[in-house]
């Protein structure tokens, strides 16, 4: 089993036009892959999808077999790493030491999930 499987993805942001239509693709666990492409092309937008963020509008994008979306972004943290675009949004602590920290005070279960 992949540890991403991406099949047939479609989506589009409300009221706007279909950013991926029927998008394929694997991704192993130690595998390496790039997005690229220009400003708006979605980079950001599969990210969130493959996040469980964002719910594809069509096909399913499985990670470890289940649906992203369905598994809660907290259940996801424990699995994948996320940085975001804009630190800004990523950093909240007034220090290193404390910013660190409060990721490893989580514990194993996530406190997260509460
Ligand atoms: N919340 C949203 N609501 C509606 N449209 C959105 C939303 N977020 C992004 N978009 C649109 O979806 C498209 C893809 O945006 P996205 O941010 O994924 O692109 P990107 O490749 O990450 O761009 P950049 O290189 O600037 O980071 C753009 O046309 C953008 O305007
Ligand atoms: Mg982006």
């Amino acid at each position: 089993m992949s540890f991403y499987q991406v099949s047939l993805m479609s989506f589009s942001h409300p009221k706007s036009n279909n950013i991926f239509n029927e998008v394929s693709f694997k991704l192993d666990k130690n595998e390496r892959i790039g997005f690229f492409g220009p400003n708006g092309s979605g980079k950001t937008t599969m990210a969130k999808l493959m996040m469980g963020i964002l719910k594809p509008t069509g096909g399913e994008i499985l990670l470890e077999g289940k649906p992203a979306f369905k598994m809660g972004l907290a259940r996801i943290g424990q699995r994948v790493g996320y940085v975001f675009q804009n630190p800004s949004k990523q950093l909240f602590a007034p220090t290193v030491w404390e910013q660190v920290a409060f990721g490893l005070s989580m514990g194993k279960e996530g406190a997260l999930e509460g």
